[in-house]
């Protein structure tokens, strides 16, 4: 049967570059939709970045940048990551697009009418420098537990206790380090508590799609049931607050003034904005195919931490509004480097950019990871020895090596052509088959790793065969011996039909070797699908070495933290190329030689330092700059910088800052060093800078 499957994985924040988490689900999730496509189903494969929320209005403002500008500096690099792992998205948009805008808020009007939208005031704290209302990230104080300083708003890394950011003692803001205020507002809430929502819920969370399948993993359902209330049998969930006050970057809420839709609102929206425009693009009735009847199959890759939103928000949201409900979610652990714990946002250890930039092959990385997935959510570790070992031995030791053996003799004595007797035909061409219908469905279930040592195994026995045979000793007494001619012709078709079985295999995980075996090997117009096992191959090409080794010195290269391969393409370099300013944009900003007159400490602020900066013409100005942690004040004193004099003055806690001075500094740089500008030796204060 023919399907038609809307693919996504989870959208990044737009705020950094991809890591190798994010790698990894775009390698696991490619892997499925390509083993689809070489059933000949129509699969859309969908992404997008989320580009709304408080953590990427507040980066953009330190960076004095727009936060669509902040946001458009990422975006316009996923696509070397994309290309260089092969992964084969349809589409790629942001969260920031009209498409996604119109259908958020078409979203709230449908909810609201189905009286799923309250509003109602509350509480929260409020950072009276900042104008801002914080949310538990921004809050630190002790904790009311055990007394250590300096936790979270929502729990303590020391105790591991969780509580309201109410009662941390000494709360403050970690934006200003003000003591914040507490503040009500209204705010407006999806009510998920409706029992015509829960009742939905209860049946979705435990149900199957119409291809029999569970919506949901049964470890994931029953870690879901673990965290909803149960009481007399019935679920029990919170209403969602999904909106947040201004100052906030996201979709205004329709009919209110200073109401934003929380980011986790549109993001999950921007599933389908970005599909749409795709469908746009490509004359398809988006309305059509994703509404909820439709025939489509709605399937969704997300990370272990974000289950919450996906299983039991989104499917109520698309329920209520009329919208196609998910299928399935596929769930996944997290990665681990060398059993390395990451950080979400920063990534560690492993950077694909650099796995990119020093040349290792992307298809050993996605064989490697493919090794480990087995559709569950455990996670998974990137060992290095491991590594080298999994790629060395499966597919350079056996996979290569099978076709290397064979396809000598055959192109010595046979002239590329192969040849199988009757009775090794059939019963051949059903081995194949058998074992193409076994890999296919395990690709299909998710269980990449059981599929991959199913392939080695099926390789191994192709090698032991072809050893068995002793072609070598064979070769050696063929000119006398038409049957043995004929033995060593069969055996090595044998190993070359099975070769090309074994690559149709590892197309889903490795495409572009595969397709060059489709296309040089085996003379294939076009890449395999699952349906060429059907035929047996006659005739081979001439072809060059398929895969190199892991050479472990390329290892100790991708883990140097020295080496800085992966800043070759960095964003801050490329964004240079991308978006050019005019010269007259320079010339707005008004840049001097300043000489430091005076710079102090600022007393309960850890960043900052004070400045009063000589401009020229006997002006002088006061600056505050966040490089405390760069440098000792006093050893400033009497040198010259670079200062940006017509910025707007800015109120800040400890007066008002009058200019910004220039400094340069890596935003991959761990101990966030900074370096001020100081011109060569002869500027005088108040030169200008042009
Ligand atoms: O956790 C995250 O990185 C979110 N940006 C994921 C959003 S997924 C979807 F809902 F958009
Ligand atoms: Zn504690």
């Amino acid at each position: 049967m023919q399907r038609t499957i809307f693919v996504t994985t989870a959208l990044p924040y737009a705020n950094g570059e991809l890591h190798i988490g994010h790698i990894m689900e775009y390698i696991q999730a490619d892997i499925w939709v390509r083993s689809m496509r070489m059933s000949k189903h129509t699969v859309y494969f969908i992404g997008a970045d989320d580009a709304h929320g408080a953590p990427i209005m507040l980066k953009a403002e330190k960076e004095g940048i727009t936060p669509e500008e902040l946001v458009k500096r990422y975006t316009t690099n996923r696509q070397q990551y994309f290309k260089g792992f092969y992964i084969s998205f349809d589409h790629w948009d942001t969260t920031l697009s009209k498409e996604n805008k119109d259908l958020s808020c078409k979203f709230y009007k449908e909810l609201k009418k189905q009286g799923l939208i309250y509003s109602k005031f509350i509480d929260q704290f409020y950072d009276p420098m900042k104008d801002m209302f914080l949310s538990d990230r921004y809050i630190r104080g002790t904790c009311p537990e055990c007394n250590a300083n300096d936790q979270y708003g929502d729990s303590c890394e020391k105790c591991g206790s969780v509580y309201s950011p109410m009662d941390l003692i000494n709360p403050y803001s970690s934006l200003t380090g003000e003591k914040p205020i507490i503040k009500s507002s209204e705010h407006f809430f999806f009510k998920l508590s409706d029992p015509k929502c829960v009742n939905f819920l209860e049946t979705w969370v435990h149900g199957k799609n119409r291809h029999g399948q569970l919506h949901l993993q049964e470890e994931v359902s029953s870690k879901i049931k673990e965290w909803l209330n149960i009481v007399d049998n019935k679920i029990l969930i919170k209403d969602w607050d999904i909106s947040r006050d201004a100052p906030y970057f996201g979709i205004e809420i329709p009919d209110t003034k200073d109401k934003f839709f929380y980011v986790w609102l549109d993001a999950p929206i921007g599933y389908l904005s970005s599909f749409k425009i795709y469908c746009e693009k490509n004359n398809i009735n988006f309305d059509e195919i994703i509404k909820p009847d439709s025939n489509i199959e709605q399937i969704h890759f997300i990370g272990k931490d974000i289950t919450y939103f996906h299983a039991l928000f989104w499917p109520a949201m698309t329920n209520f509004a009329m919208y196609k409900v998910p299928d399935r979610l596929n769930v996944h652990g997290f990665i681990t480097i060398n059993n390395e714990k990451m950080s979400k946002s920063r990534g560690t250890g492993l950077s694909p950019l650099k796995y990119l930039n020093i040349g290792m092959n992307p298809e050993w990385l996605r064989y490697y990871l493919a090794t480990k997935l087995n559709g569950t959510i455990a996670d998974i570790d990137f060992n290095k020895k491991d590594f080298i070992n999994r790629i060395n031995s499966d597919l350079v030791g056996k996979f290569a090596n099978l076709a290397s053996r064979s396809s000598k003799f055959i192109n010595e004595y046979f002239q590329g052509i192969l040849y199988y007797d009757d009775n090794t035909k059939l019963s051949l061409q059903n081995e194949i088959i058998n074992f193409i219908e076994k890999i296919k469905l395990l690709f299909e279930n998710h269980n990449y790793s059981k599929s991959l040592r199913e392939i080695m195994s099926f390789n191994d026995s192709a090698n032991k065969d072809f050893d068995k045979a002793k072609p070598w000793l064979i070769a050696k007494e063929i000119n006398f011996n038409q049957f043995l001619k004929n033995q060593l012709h069969l055996t090595c078709s044998i190993a070359l039909a099975k070769f090309r079985a074994i690559s149709i295999a590892l197309s889903p995980v490795l495409p572009n070797i595969s397709a060059n075996i489709a296309k040089n090997v085996f003379g294939n117009k076009n890449e395999f699908i699952w349906q060429d096992a059907h035929i047996l191959p006659y005739k081979i090409n001439h072809f060059k070495h398929l895969i190199n080794r892991i050479d472990e010195k390329i290892m100790e290269k991708l883990f140097d933290s020295n080496d800085t391969s992966d800043q070759k393409n960095h964003n801050d370099v490329n964004i240079i190329n991308n978006n050019y300013i005019t010269i007259e944009d320079v010339a707005k900003i008004d840049m001097r030689v300043a000489k430091i007159i005076d710079c102090h400490e600022i007393i309960n602020s850890e960043k900052m330092l004070s400045f009063t900066l000589d401009i020229g013409q006997n002006k002088y100005i006061t600056v505050f700059s966040g490089i405390k942690n760069s440098y000792d004040p006093e050893s400033l004193i009497g040198k010259f910088t670079i200062v940006i004099v017509n910025l707007q003055p800015r109120k800040m806690r400890f007066g008002i800052s009058e200019g910004m001075i220039l400094a340069a500094s890596d935003s991959n740089d761990k101990n966030d060093k900074i370096y001020l500008l100081e011109p060569h030796n002869g500027a005088y204060a108040g030169m200008k800078i042009k």
